[in-house]
């Protein structure tokens, strides 16, 4: 009697063992990503491949053996000559001016009459600009010309490949940035084309979720020295387009110490690509992509991580005590310098 007990504990020990690791392993299973799907047969457009991270994505896709679509706001220009040079014979430049349907229409065209065997896996909205300037320093023309490009341009071009990325139970890329949730000065014009793009991928992402198509949004932080986004206003650009109230309001030096602090900051961001386009790869490859890759310093990664999750008092007190904003302040109303 005595030894049937003991065994019979021994197999139930023994069989909640067994259950504890299997589960682990499982566990552990889930939590080791499968290596990256290849790209034999399945093709991928890029937007904005002329230069910076859209010109290395396109460069690496290709080495993996995808069929890169390398859309090109000027396909003559040297970084498309570049790109096709450098490139395997698949990758093919397409003149793809985000802004512009006929552009994306004929670029729909192309890539339709020319997939391979799998269709079209990925889009890539890579396509963007960037500039600088205080909310009020902008003219309307200004907020048209970073939206038109930054989020109807993605909304324009994933409208016209959701048939065929649905068709592949792929993937939609979306390059974004931190000023999409970071608030802060200069950048206005920017936060509201990321922000707007942010909330189209997010909607996007619940829709597709139902036809197997993954979305994700990757979050750069400042990387100016490592491609060609920096800043294209001077600070006399931006003073002379202003009215005279504001003249009165924003003094000459403050606009060039803005200007200079601009500077300072773009041009103390990472001169590496790789981060990034190995976020992009992972979106486009990992059979587990993440909704959204934060691309900070180590350093920085927890203060952009719990930003957006403060109260608004908070994030706001964070902002009015940098020792620009407190600059900004005393500088507001000085009397102007003889002769500017
Ligand atoms: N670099 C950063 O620090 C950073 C940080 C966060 C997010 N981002 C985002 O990353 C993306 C890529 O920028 P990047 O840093 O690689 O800068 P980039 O080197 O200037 O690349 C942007 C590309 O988009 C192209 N482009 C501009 N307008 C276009 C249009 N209407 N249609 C199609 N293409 C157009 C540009 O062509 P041209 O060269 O001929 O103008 C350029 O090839 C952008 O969406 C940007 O907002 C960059």
């Amino acid at each position: 009697m005595a030894t049937d007990v003991l065994i019979g504990q021994l197999v139930g020990v023994f069989s909640v063992s067994l259950l504890c690791v299997a589960l682990l392993a499982a566990r552990r299973r889930r939590r080791t990503p499968p290596p990256p799907q290849e790209g034999d047969g399945r093709a991928v457009l890029v937007t904005g491949c002329d230069s910076g991270f859209g010109r290395h994505l396109a460069l690496r896709l290709d080495h993996l053996g995808f069929t890169v679509f390398a859309g090109c706001l000027l396909p003559e220009g040297h970084g498309a000559q570049s790109l096709a040079q450098e490139s395997s014979g698949r990758l093919r430049v397409l003149k793809l001016d985000v802004t512009d349907d006929g552009d994306v229409e004929e670029a729909t065209r192309i890539i339709r009459d020319n997939l391979p065997e799998k269709g079209l896996w990925a889009v890539v909205n890579n396509a963007g600009v960037s500039d600088w300037a205080e909310t009020e320093w902008s003219a309307i023309d200004h907020y048209i010309k970073m939206v038109d490009v930054n989020l109807f341009g993605c909304i324009r071009t994933s409208l016209a490949f959701l048939p065929l990325v649905r068709a592949s139970k792929g993937r939609m890329v979306y390059m974004s940035s931190i000023f999409a949730f970071f608030n802060c000065l200069n950048m206005g014009a920017y936060s509201v084309s990321k922000r707007g793009l942010e909330a189209f991928a997010d909607c996007l992402r619940v829709e597709m979720a139902s036809f197997g198509v993954k979305v994700s949004i990757i979050q750069p932080g400042n990387f100016g020295r490592a491609t060609n986004i920096l800043k294209t206003k001077t600070s006399r650009d931006i003073w002379e387009a202003l009215g005279p109230e504001q003249k009165q309001v924003f003094s000459r030096e403050y606009m060039e110490l803005a200007s200079g602090y601009v500077s300072s900051v773009t041009t103390s961001g990472f001169k590496e690509v790789t981060p990034v386009i190995d976020a992009m790869l992972d979106a486009v490859t990992s059979p587990r992509p993440k909704h959204r890759y934060l691309l900070v310093s180590r350093l920085d990664t927890c203060f952009f991580a719990c930003y957006p999750l403060l109260p608004t008092f908070v994030s706001d007190a964070i902002f009015a005590l940098s020792p620009m904003y407190a600059k900004r302040k005393e500088m507001l109303y000085l009397k102007q310098s003889c002769g500017k």
